[in-house]
């Protein structure tokens, strides 16, 4: 048995040899390279999701991330297998935008313009909590991440005249003007304001209404750091993630998931310049992983999700000499009556993404 003065990598490791297929620890690809190491997955928020789903044979899931992304595994987990996130509070507060109470709110106030079960799709981002899951999964609705946003929205077009979108609102612009839908038929809803701040008839007019909701990290990136890097660094392509602000996109060379941002630099000559706006540990793995490219953060650091950068080593040990001692420490538990609605939301997500 590893005692627990040894250093806490030496502990994890003993954890996974000890466990062998029966311990899997999955990282998101913002997550701190001296955590990352452990993971035997690295993924986007959707593979991670698929990796949970897909695993028979783990009995405890370490979800290297942050809360809603643990919640979605859990949910997705077999009967037997335990989800354990090494930082309680690791929240993400682009999640924390839109509540059940607040949704519920604006879904009853869309009943006195039209009729929400048979007008409105409602489709949350995976950044959310798990009632919102629920409310989606019970209304008829799905969840989308940002690699598979535009195909999950287009499905939700294709069912009901209108989508209520939560709670990015960056996400579901920039994938509605990629559908070719004008803005001035995507508002914006202000949960603080009646009607969402909109009026009747705009509502009625909408194709996708935008829950007021954002990400600090991304939305941090402006259309000046696009024309100070082009001017930096002359011929350098700019890729900025589907969070970014639609200012941002519009001037960026293209945008997408992280998983996106990922496969485009793998694919480049030698020599190719890059200016990417996305969280910045993951650009400088990608630096360093591509030495023979020029890779550069979109704006002066720093640029880290400071909830995602909560997970430790030593935080991550902590779970692990839980498990070698027979304790779960910081299990996600979600009830039955959120889980069951919550997974048919997802479930509908999985399928329609293929
Ligand atoms: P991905 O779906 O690209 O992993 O993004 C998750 C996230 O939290 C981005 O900020
Ligand atoms: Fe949430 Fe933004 Fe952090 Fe992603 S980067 S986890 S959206 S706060």
């Amino acid at each position: 048995m590893m005692n627990e003065s040894s250093s806490p990598e030496r502990r994890i490791f003993s954890a996974k040899e000890r466990f062998g297929g029966e311990l899997v620890i999955l990282g998101h690809h913002y997550q701190k390279d001296d955590v990352i190491r452990f993971a035997d997955t690295v993924g986007d928020s959707l593979q991670l999701a698929r990796a949970a789903a897909a695993n028979k044979s783990a009995k405890y899931i370490v979800f290297c991330g942050v809360h809603f992304m643990a919640e979605t595994a859990a949910i997705l987990a077999r009967p037997g297998q335990t989800v354990l996130l090494p930082e309680s509070d690791a929240l993400c507060p682009l999640a924390e935008k839109a509540d059940r109470l607040l949704v519920e709110d604006a879904w009853s106030q869309l009943e006195g313009c039209m009729s929400p079960e048979r007008d409105v799709m409602p489709i949350t981002y995976i950044n959310s909590e798990a009632d919102l899951k629920a409310f989606c999964g019970t209304h008829g609705g799905s969840v989308c991440t940002s690699s598979n946003a535009r195909k999950i929205l287009e499905w939700a077009r294709d069912r009901r005249p209108r989508t209520l979108f939560f709670p990015d609102q960056h996400l579901g612009r920039n994938c509605g003007v990629r559908m070719g839908i004008p803005l001035e038929r995507m508002p914006l809803w202000d949960p603080r304001e009646p009607l969402g701040g909109n009026s009747r008839e705009e509502l009625l007019g909408a194709q996708i209404i935008l829950w007021k909701g954002w990400c600090y990290v991304h939305q941090r990136f402006l259309p000046t750091h696009i024309i100070d890097a082009r001017r930096r660094y002359p011929g350098i392509r700019v890729w900025v993630h589907l969070e970014c602000t639609q200012e941002v996109v519009r001037l960026a060379d293209d945008a997408g998931s992280t998983t996106d941002i990922l496969r485009m630099v793998d694919a480049a000559p030698p020599g190719t310049k890059w200016a990417i706006g996305t969280e910045e540990n993951l650009v400088n793995r990608l630096a360093r992983a591509h030495p023979e490219q020029e890779i550069h953060l979109l704006s002066p650091s720093p640029n880290n999700c400071i909830t995602m950068n909560k997970t430790t080593v030593e935080s991550l040990a902590r779970v692990t000499d839980g498990l070698l001692r027979g304790e779960l420490v910081n299990p996600i538990h979600v009830p039955e009556v959120v889980a069951g609605p919550a997974s048919v939301a997802l479930q509908r997500m999985l399928e329609a993404s293929g």
